[in-house]
């Protein structure tokens, strides 16, 4: 971020926010509390929860105004970057009595013309069926339900995993407090996350819900945009268990992704050498 848009952004922060205490008449005590509440956000490792609740996908939106391909999502205050890297066939790192439906989800990715991105990696992350992330909330066996995979040379993929409940915000946490105070439930609509990534293709951090899913309308963190949701569909016959070693009925969602183009790099000087800068010249072509 070039230093003076830095200095713009953060003058007009300041403008807005003094121009906001006038305006509620906010007391020496009262911004006492609002600074506590910050600081103890902080200290129980919610920081990120609390401003990702309120401000995320306001900027996952700018982002997408003009992008081209699939919309980013928000991230969410719980990615953890160096999964595992699972190998066929992809399942999601789990105990063995892993609770929750199974689930099975599938999908392509392309680029804007529909050509394969053949070996684009996925990194997934979710919650388990209690609503708890590993490697974040405790009593999770560390990268739970964590984990990195590839597409196949024509962009397919597939990875098993459970279905994840709605997430709960921690309602006894001061991100709880916040929004209790407001009168507002604590609940996000149940979600898969993933980040795309592709050495030729602008990374993607995405979102699937669910279509018919509690919350999708009133998601916490207002964040549920249409081209992330996809269908739960019910897959309990006989020939399709069997064809996935499965014994008990399943789950399947299709979500299909668009990556952009990375702009070309810049052409280098010199043929892709490294060439010595050109000899600085005055205005009549002469060195000054
Ligand atoms: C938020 C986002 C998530 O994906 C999640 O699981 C929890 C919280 C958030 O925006 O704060
Ligand atoms: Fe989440």
């Amino acid at each position: 971020m070039p230093e003076d848009r830095i200095r713009t952004v953060l003058e007009d922060l300041e403008r807005v926010l003094l121009r906001f205490m006038r305006h509620h008449g906010i007391s020496h005590q009262e911004y006492r509390r609002a600074t506590g509440l910050l600081l103890a956000s902080i200290r129980a490792g919610e920081g990120s929860l609390l401003l990702d609740i309120f401000l995320e996908a306001q900027a996952a939106d700018t982002g997408n105004l003009g992008r081209t391909g699939s919309p980013e999502a928000i991230e969410g205050p719980f990615y953890v970057p160096g999964a595992p890297q699972l190998s066929p066939p992809h399942i999601l790192p789990q105990r063995p009595d892993e609770a929750g439906d199974i689930l099975v989800f599938r999908g392509r990715v392309t680029g804007p013309e529909g050509e394969p991105v053949a070996g684009v990696e996925l990194d997934m992350w979710q919650a388990d069926a209690a609503g708890l992330y590993s490697n974040v909330h405790p009593g999770v066996p560390d990268w739970n339900l964590r984990g990195c995979f590839r597409a196949d040379a024509a962009g397919w993929f597939e990875v098993r995993t459970i279905v994840p409940p709605p997430y709960e915000i921690p309602k006894g946490g001061p991100a709880g407090r916040v929004l209790a105070a407001m009168e507002r439930h604590v609940f996000r609509p149940a979600h898969l996350h993933l980040k795309l990534r592709h050495p030729a293709y602008e990374a993607l951090t995405s979102q699937l819900y669910f279509r018919d899913g509690l919350y999708l309308e009133s998601d916490v963190a207002h964040a549920v945009r249409p081209d992330c949701i996809a269908s739960l569909v019910r897959r309990e016959g006989r020939a399709q268990l069997l064809a996935r070693g499965l014994d008990r009925p399943f789950f399947e969602v299709r979500h299909d992704f668009v990556l952009a183009p990375r702009p070309p790099a810049p052409p280098v000087a010199g043929g892709g050498r490294l060439a010595a800068p050109p000899a600085r010249t005055g205005p009549e072509g002469r060195r000054p």
